[in-house]
């Protein structure tokens, strides 16, 4: 047998590039935000380097940045005035609430800016939850379900791209599916997030929002970080109940469940690297322990390589500048 060198392939970085695989592209990309009551308020969150709470004024003009930057995607979640909180949350139905105002008007400012929702009671409810908390301290499927159906059609009456449910309850997606095209917003898509783990990678998010559980954890209704088949029944499921994009999250610790969706559905394939795995890289870099810019880099085209097909990162726009001048 002929003595095959690779290394002929990378001779050079025209060569290089030539037989690249994978590239990362801003349109791969959906920004989070974190959207607060107030004016031209950018508030610093302690543990969440360069995040921010911003006003719905604010927050119009980062939707104006993102289009330069060629992000299609703003992915929104409301911080809930703690005196709005109850046991139940009711105030994720109300009609004129914080996050259904910042749909209406980011959508009336910047119409192609594609806005997705993010459907959960944690913002809302005293415990931190995802749904309605039982007596005994149980969270309740089908009631809280009910509660997130009317949710969604608050978020669709306000103009709503994307619903994206991440409350992982049991039969939400095609309940909201059901609700959306009985209202007549069958335009209106979702974005499930299907394989959502009860990770310990959520920490700096829960700190935006306010929403640590004030008991217990949330393994009764996220995955179990050791299980990829009983993932790959969620993204199944979800299929069934008509999502449109399945998510994975977190995205770095679980590439392997990414390239099994992939593997398993037609549909787009969504992954989010989320609060703790960015602080993580930030942290390091910080510290000077990593080249910051290039990890961030190697960690999105990773999760791409798996097989996402767009990604959810708090750091889309840096990396978008940052992509416009390779
Ligand atoms: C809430 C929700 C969470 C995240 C997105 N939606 C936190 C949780 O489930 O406790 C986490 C995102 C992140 O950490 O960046 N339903």
């Amino acid at each position: 047998m002929i003595f095959y060198r690779p290394r002929r392939n990378r001779k050079s970085q025209a060569i290089r590039d030539l037989v690249q695989e994978n590239v990362l592209v801003s349109t791969d990309l959906i920004a989070p935000y974190f959207v607060k009551e107030g004016v031209r308020l950018q508030e610093k969150i302690e543990k969440f380097p360069n995040v921010y709470r911003f006003s719905i004024d604010l927050l119009v003009e980062e939707a104006r940045e993102l289009k330069t930057l060629g992000i299609p995607a703003m992915a929104l979640f409301p911080v809930i005035a703690p005196s709005l909180k109850c046991e139940t949350g009711k105030e994720a139905l109300n009609p004129n609430g914080l996050i259904q105002q910042t749909i209406s008007t980011v959508k009336g400012e910047v119409p192609d800016i594609c806005l997705i929702s993010d459907i959960a009671l944690d913002p809302y409810t005293t415990a931190g939850h995802d749904g309605i908390v039982s007596d005994k301290g149980e969270i309740l499927n089908d009631e809280s379900v009910n509660q997130l159906v009317k949710m969604a059609l608050t978020h669709a009456k306000a103009g709503i791209d994307i619903i994206a449910p991440s409350d992982m309850m049991d039969g939400r997606v095609k309940m909201i599916r059901q609700a959306l095209d009985q209202s007549g917003y069958s335009h209106v898509g979702i974005l499930s997030y299907a394989a959502k783990y009860a990770s310990n990678f959520y920490g700096p998010f829960r700190d935006a929002l306010g929403s640590v559980p004030s008991f217990g954890d949330k393994k009764g209704y996220q995955i179990n970080p050791a299980n990829r088949r009983e993932a790959l029944r969620e993204l199944y499921l979800d299929e069934m109940e008509g999502a449109d994009i399945l998510m994975v999250k977190p995205a770095l610790p679980y590439l392997d469940v990414i390239y099994a969706a992939k593997e398993l559905s037609n549909l787009p394939i969504a992954a989010y690297q989320v609060s703790g795995e960015y602080s993580m890289i930030k942290g390091a870099a910080q510290n000077g322990w990593i080249d910051g810019e290039k990890v961030m880099m190697e960690t999105l085209l990773s999760i791409k390589r798996a097989g996402a097909d767009m990604i959810f990162t708090y750091a889309a726009k840096e990396v978008a500048e940052t992509l416009m001048t390779l």
